[in-house]
């Protein structure tokens, strides 16, 4: 029986509520949205396909009612404002900040045992901040990010192999920016062979460049950034803390001397299940992988710097 709230039912937030609900991860989602009506409006939306879809999950939408969040096993963090065209997700810090800081302390206030899936801009930041704020135990805060990075990795990779996405594995560490994440092209592979053995290098470093822009890319086309794959992107780690999946998903996790690195928030891949990062799975990088890692946690930590600055650490 799990209970998994969903906090925002903008795109992001009603998308993954509704992937939550479809392939029944949990018994009940609650969708907690600031706007009055809409998070209701949206949840009644959703239980009307129900009988259509066929999925017993209960989708209940409140405004701002923290109380009807008790009890729950995960929150999914998608408050905030999201990207314009021509914004990068750094630029969101301002005001994401204070949101997220609020949110999460009403959280815990009614759900003292839960964990936390953060997808809220810049996501590295907004993990770092949750987790320092809070105090909360590592394992149970969670950033996002390089699930949806990996997926769309998997899927630019996917187009230039003319491939089933399904049977491509790529993984997408780093930090979840336009120039601080990192497609490990070298690790990528098609039913069990290298990537790099079917794909030019030029091809290759294209997959990796669109995959970094991967979010702007949308963000221009839809005028609002993206909301299909990174709602699906929370679910799918929501799905393995409730299942127990233990699934290796690259997502932002609290470090400690991994990858050479302490005190911040980041991808890596981490075994994640019920009791939310359960380890944190040690790559064995090359050279030129490590320094790409150095250079990536020094941006993360610069925008980390800015929580200080405005005083929301
Ligand atoms: C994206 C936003 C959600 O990458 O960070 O689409």
């Amino acid at each position: 029986m799990a209970k998994i709230t969903v906090v925002g039912a903008g795109n992001v937030g009603a998308t993954c509520a509704n992937v939550l609900a479809f392939r029944k991860i949990a018994d009940t989602v609650v969708m907690l949205d600031v706007k009055e009506g809409v998070a209701e409006g949206k949840a009644i939306d959703m239980m009307q396909t129900a009988h259509t879809l066929g999925f017993e999950t209960n989708v209940i939408g409140v405004t701002n009612d923290y109380a009807a969040t008790a009890g729950s096993d995960v929150y999914i963090v998608t408050s905030g404002i999201p990207r314009k065209p021509g914004m990068t997700r750094e630029e969101l810090i301002g005001v994401n900040a204070g949101i997220v800081k609020t949110v999460v302390s009403s959280c815990l206030k009614v759900s003292p045992n839960a964990i936390f899936i953060i997808i809220s801009n810049p996501m590295d930041t907004m993990t770092y901040l949750t987790l320092k704020a809070t105090g909360l135990p590592k394992n149970r805060v969670i950033g996002m990010g390089g699930t949806l990075d990996s997926s769309r990795f998997k899927y630019y990779l996917s187009t230039a192999l003319k491939a089933n996405p399904a049977q491509v594995e790529g993984m997408v560490i780093g930090g979840h920016g336009d120039t601080t994440m990192i497609p490990l092209k070298r690790l990528a592979t098609l039913n069990g062979r290298p990537v790099s053995e079917l794909l030019s290098a030029a091809a290759l470093d294209k997959v990796v460049a669109d995959t970094m822009v991967g979010g702007a890319t949308l963000t221009g086309l839809l005028g609002t950034s993206a909301w299909y794959a990174p709602g699906a992107a929370g679910a799918y780690v929501a799905e393995s803390i409730v299942r127990d999946y233990k699934r290796v998903i690259p997502a932002c996790v609290y470090l400690e001397g991994e990858y050479g690195q302490k005190d911040i928030c980041i991808g890596a891949p981490a075994v994640i299940g019920r009791k939310g990062v359960e380890s944190i799975v040690d790559l064995n990088l090359n050279a030129e992988e490590k320094a790409l890692f150095e250079k990536s946690a020094a941006a993360v930590r610069t925008t980390n710097d800015v929580l200080k600055e405005i005083k929301a650490l």
